[in-house]
């Protein structure tokens, strides 16, 4: 008995050794202490022996099985330890790995523009106003003075909702927003986005503008004039600038505002069609028929209002060629503002 237990017990640290892994521990747990395995089966031999024998060598079969138990448990948690160190390990990140580089976030040369006409304006003390892009005929068209066989009112001019509502065109609408909540004298712009059917090399379904308004006692063309050659100086510096009439439903006069062409110092190019001149907005004094629809009282009040697209004063201020750079999102071109 002491000779087999001394082969069982070699043959098995012989075979422990050998185990890489938690299946080789099983499958030597079953081998010496399975059912059928080495161990159980001096066990079950101990039913010929003499009472005297069985207790003897039961006891050491015994002691042998609660041994062999003990190292194959061992030998499982340290396997399953290891097992458990490796997947950390796979998992811990490569620190020595090139980083991604984060670009830091930049203002859109869109915005900035926004940023500098609102400053601007908000130094000769106009305040800010807010409207919604979402209008109704009533305030995009209507009280604007837009009269219903306008261009602008047709379906392939400007986007309209199913609900009747358009998405607005201009931000002329916030002219009359801001004349139905507060009494004059004021000074406001509104800057935002606003949509027409138009997609070309030099037009975009959505863009920009700021509607301007002031409204008050003797506000006089003089005014309007004063007003926007300080805005266009300030913002493009000591350059020509003229007025020319022109015509828009909500104001009496309108006119519309060039600068002498950035491009080519007023020589004539492609740009500016040859006429040396390219429009910057539009103006004029409040037509006394939009003062009426907000009830105002256009023999006490006088008002004058502008507008103009944004992505043109971007091109002009940063002399950008194209307006499809303006929203092609093209990190390179970007990077430049
Ligand atoms: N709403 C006009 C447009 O989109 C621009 C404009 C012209 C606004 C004259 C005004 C204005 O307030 O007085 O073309």
């Amino acid at each position: 008995m002491t000779q087999a237990y001394e082969e069982i017990w070699t043959e098995f640290s012989d075979e422990k050794e050998k185990a890489q892994n938690i299946k080789d521990v099983e499958a030597i747990k079953i081998k010496f202490l399975g059912k059928k395995g080495i161990v159980t089966g001096l066990l079950k031999q101990l039913g010929t022996l003499s009472v005297e024998e069985k207790k003897e060598k039961g006891a050491k079969i015994n002691e042998l099985k609660a041994k062999l138990t003990e190292i194959i448990e061992a030998k499982i948690k340290s396997l399953e330890a290891e097992d458990q160190e490796q997947k950390i390990r796979a998992d811990r990140p490569d620190y020595s790995l090139p980083g991604l580089a984060m670009l830091p976030g930049a203002t859109h040369p869109v915005l900035r523009i926004v940023r500098e006409i609102s400053e601007i304006f908000v130094s000769m003390g106009f305040f800010i106003a807010d409207g919604p892009e979402v209008e109704s005929e009533y305030y995009n068209f209507e009280a604007l003075n837009v009269p219903s066989h306008h261009p602008a009112r047709d379906m392939q001019d400007s986007f309209y909702l199913e609900s009747g509502h358009v998405l607005r065109t201009q931000t002329s609408p916030v002219q009359i927003r801001t004349m139905e909540k507060i009494k004059p004298p004021f000074k406001m712009i509104a800057p935002g986005k606003v949509f027409r059917r138009d997609n070309d090399i030099t037009h975009s379904p959505v863009f920009h503008q700021i509607e301007g308004l002031v409204v008050g006692e003797n506000v006089s063309m003089c005014d309007l004039k004063g007003t926007l050659v300080y805005f266009a100086e300030r913002m493009f510096g000591k350059r020509s600038f003229r007025f020319r009439p022109s015509y828009f439903p909500f104001t009496e006069p309108s006119a519309e505002m060039d600068i002498q062409c950035i491009f080519c110092s007023g020589g004539g190019c492609k740009i500016c069609k040859g006429s040396g001149w390219i429009e910057i907005l539009g103006c004029g004094m409040v037509n006394p028929k939009v003062f009426a629809g907000v009830n105002y009282d256009s023999e006490k009040f006088s008002g004058f209002a502008f507008g103009m697209g944004i992505e043109r004063q971007a091109i002009l201020r940063y002399g950008i060629n194209d307006i499809r750079l303006l929203f092609g999102s093209d990190i390179r071109f970007l990077r430049q503002f």
